[in-house]
């Protein structure tokens, strides 16, 4: 057995991953009485949430007539028709109220005239059922939305005595009996290990973006919840689905948000031609992010890139008044400087999509109940396990997420794990006890990883994953790029075990920290890749050449992907079709949202 001595915690729920989905579950946790522990790799406040940018969608209507069914439409519509309909429908309608919960807690959005919250335009995002003008539906605090979110639920939460374990890597779920019982943990600072018994695990860990070289998230975002689960046997859901944000700062990778399309800026190609004219005629730099990064792509491949290399767009904002940049676009203007040297205000920003997004996940219910299908019991659920955020996948993005529905999935899916919680988590049972065997098969691994003695860096193999990765699950794939990149990513994994780790030492040990980090990122690299291979469709991110039609008939499921070692098995589970309310309850009408071409 690994000797490693070890404290016991005990909680009514532990939710891992602090993000704004962490964070929200946490706060309505601990408001409902739940004995409450958050435990996060980082301190809260630099969880990746602190990134986002543009808002945060919900249709309050403050700048115009909008209502929930039509940003349920535009979500259908946007994730290509493979998202759960039960899960938009929820995320549209609890929208509203969950922005003014956050309104009310203290989140300082950026105001109207008449001191509304302000809304501004993103992409997918429209009137009338996709027949109307845009809509202004993302809510903002100016460009710094996810920060000011995350701040405001992290004092929430302290005030409503949730306990926070900062800098804890979770390395393991405790499994009992089908159930899960706990999670096993790292306390950086000081190399202790940290048992945590509870009725309820909650994972937040975010996405999984650092599988590829060039991304928007931050280096913390290594799938640390898909890896845990599919160590645990469960499966991940449509992992083939991989965003590309079409406005990445050229070389850095950088994050330019969307609001800045939303405010009136536009691409533009080498010949000065705005070029989203001709591909998306109605709603053009505000078609559907997806769509947007397969024009840009599109472009460059036909010799209209800019730069010395022909290889990059532009994203033009010097026509908007500098007054407006100040107040609606402060933080994208600073980036621009800092990271490509521009002025925006005189000059346009070198852009190139850039990986953003993981529709796909640990598949949940839209409680957040984390599912373990079989074909006879596709909705069946994993006692004691719920997945939230970019970690779950519910599926309300399906094969592509609109902009600014992603802070407003962390905030619904949040509160709804919470409200769930709150009914299934007996207060007066005991907590479970620490299930020893399962806690030394968790730190037994730690053991072997930290002794790993094998010919290969952390760095170097993560780089080959990463590159892999880029080059082939990219933008457009294609039969041949597929099988070879899967291959290539087999061979990749099995290296694994080759691996040498330099610093044995338990505290603040980088080294181990990103060893067991890569074992979180591989997992879901191989499942995104398997999954991509096997789909022989295009759909919402998965834009396959050989495949260029969406195959509704065949190919409207979810995959489903177990790791069994360095191999993937594959299955599927239907898509939810059935709303939660029918049109004469005031829902959706079904025709509404039939599927059909996509178009912007
Ligand atoms: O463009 C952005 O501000 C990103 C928003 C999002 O991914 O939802």
């Amino acid at each position: 057995m690994a000797a490693y001595k070890y404290e016991t915690h005990e909680y009514d729920v532990v939710v891992v991953g602090a993000g704004g989905a962490g964070l929200r579950a946490t706060l309505g946790m601990a408001e409902q009485g739940l004995r409450t522990a958050c435990v996060t790799k980082v301190f809260p406040t630099r969880s990746h949430t602190v990134a986002a940018q543009g808002g945060i969608a919900a249709s309050l209507s403050n700048m115009g007539p909008d209502s929930w069914q039509w940003h349920m439409y535009d979500t259908v519509k946007g994730s290509d028709w493979l998202g759960d309909t039960d899960a938009m429908e929820y995320l549209a309608r609890e929208a509203p109220k969950a922005v003014y919960e956050l309104e009310h807690y203290g989140v300082p959005f950026s105001r109207t005239e008449e001191g509304k919250i302000y809304q501004r335009p993103f992409g997918g995002h429209t009137t009338e059922y996709g027949e109307g003008p845009p809509v202004q539906r993302t809510c903002a605090a100016a460009d710094r939305t996810g920060h000011a979110i995350l701040h405001t639920l992290y004092g929430q939460s302290l005030k409503e005595k949730a306990e926070f374990f900062i800098e804890y890597f979770a390395l393991d779920l405790i499994i009992t009996d089908g159930k899960c019982t706990g999670v096993v943990c790292w306390k950086l600072d000081d190399g202790t290990m940290h048992v945590f018994n509870a009725k309820m695990v909650v994972l937040a860990t975010g996405g999984y973006g650092r599988a590829y070289f060039s991304a928007t998230s931050a280096h913390t975002c290594t799938g640390d919840g898909g890896g845990m689960v599919a160590r645990a046997g469960l499966p991940l859901q449509d992992m083939e689905f991989v965003q590309f944000h079409p406005t990445g700062i050229y070389g850095s990778g950088c994050l330019i948000t969307e609001g800045a399309r939303g405010e009136g800026g536009y691409l533009t190609n080498s010949e000065g031609e705005r070029f989203m004219e001709r591909y998306a005629p109605t709603y053009k730099d505000l078609a559907s992010r997806d769509v947007v990064s397969r024009c840009i792509t599109m472009e460059i491949r036909e010799g209209r890139g800019v730069g010395e290399h022909k290889d990059h767009m532009f994203l033009n904002l010097m026509h908007l008044p500098p007054e407006s940049l100040a107040e609606r676009l402060p933080g994208i203007s600073e980036s621009a400087k800092i990271f490509a040297g521009v002025d925006v205000t005189r000059e346009p920003i070198p852009i190139l999509p850039t990986v953003h997004y993981n529709m796909g996940g640990i598949p949940t219910n839209y409680w957040g109940e984390v599912l373990n299908p079989t074909e006879e019991t596709p909705d069946a659920v994993f006692p004691g396990l719920m997945a939230v955020g970019e970690a779950g996948c519910a599926s309300v993005h399906g094969a592509n997420r609109l902009g600014s529905n992603s802070l407003i999935d962390l905030v619904v899916f949040g509160r709804a794990a919470a409200i769930r919680a709150g009914q299934v988590v007996d207060r007066d049972s005991p907590i479970p006890v620490t299930n020893t065997e399962s806690v030394d098969k968790a730190l037994e691994r730690f053991d072997r990883i930290r002794n790993a003695n094998g010919s290969i860096s952390t760095a170097e193999l993560r780089l080959e994953m990463q590159k892999t990765m880029q080059a082939d699950a990219a933008v457009f794939r294609t039969d041949a790029t597929l099988a070879e990149g899967m291959e290539k990513m087999k061979v990749i994994a099995a290296k694994m075990d080759d691996l040498k780790v330099t610093d044995r030492s338990l505290i603040w040990n980088s080294d181990l920290m990103e060893t067991l980090e890569l074992t979180n990122l591989m997992p879901n690299a191989l499942a995104t890749i398997v999954g991509a291979e096997a789909r022989k469709e295009s759909r919402g991110a998965h834009a396959h050449e050989d495949w260029p039609e969406r195959d509704d008939a065949n190919w409207r499921k979810h995959s489903l992907a177990w790791i069994e070692g360095n191999d993937v098995r594959l299955a599927y589970r239907p898509v939810h079709l059935e709303p939660l309310t029918t049109a004469e309850e005031g829902g959706i009408d079904l025709k509404k949202i039939a599927p059909k071409a996509r178009v912007y």
